[in-house]
């Protein structure tokens, strides 16, 4: 036995033996609480990631056309209706993001349409619900903007004609990008 007592522990009462269980339970449980813890609190999503403004920003063309440190010259860089609304309206128009009328559906764009063109640019401008203005084209002209609001329009039934080149400002506007 003294053999023995040389090893012995320095757990020598039964209050010592006590106490240590005592106290390897507890960190044990604090340990599961904590792993607990780590497993149930997932980060939470974020509540305003789903509101329409939030879906039509992730979802706006990647890719802007911006000229050059020239500017457009006189008009010569003008792109059609056809070709903004591809580039650029599209992203929301067509799959009708955030309460957008889309492409061709005449009775989404039949109240737009009665109330006619100046309306309609004046919208596409300042913007309106989800679309911020200048539709997200900052660079494109009054008359781009025209010609895509008559393109869109027209496919859904209206009857717009197309602007020669009358309302554009483009040539007056070559530092409006930030
Ligand atoms: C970021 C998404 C988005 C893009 C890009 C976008 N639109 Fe829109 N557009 C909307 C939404 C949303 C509405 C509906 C606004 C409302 O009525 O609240 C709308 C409405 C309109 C309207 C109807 C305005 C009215 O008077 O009610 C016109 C015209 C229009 N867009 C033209 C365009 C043109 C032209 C382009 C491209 C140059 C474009 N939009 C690009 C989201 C977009």
């Amino acid at each position: 036995m003294a053999e023995h007592d040389k090893h012995s522990s320095f757990i020598k009462t039964r209050q010592q033996l006590i106490t240590v269980v005592v106290l390897s339970l507890v960190v044990s449980i604090f340990g599961i609480i904590m792993i607990v813890n780590l497993v149930t609190n997932k980060p939470k999503a974020d509540p305003g990631a789903m509101t329409p403004e939030a879906v039509a920003a992730r979802i706006q063309p990647v890719g802007r056309l911006e000229f050059g440190a020239a500017g457009p010259a006189a008009g010569a860089a003008q792109r059609s209706g056809e070709e903004l609304v591809k580039t650029v309206c599209a992203g929301c128009h067509t799959a009708g993001v955030a309460n957008a009328p889309k492409l061709g559906d005449q009775a989404a764009w039949a109240p737009a349409i009665k109330r006619g063109l100046p309306e309609m640019l004046k919208a596409v401008i300042a913007g309106k619900g989800a679309m911020p203005p200048r539709a997200g084209a900052a660079e494109a002209t009054d008359l781009e903007l025209t010609r895509a609001i008559i393109h869109m329009a027209n496919q859904a039934g209206g009857n717009l004609k197309e602007p020669a080149a009358a309302p554009d400002r483009g040539a007056a506007k070559p530092a409006a990008k930030k």
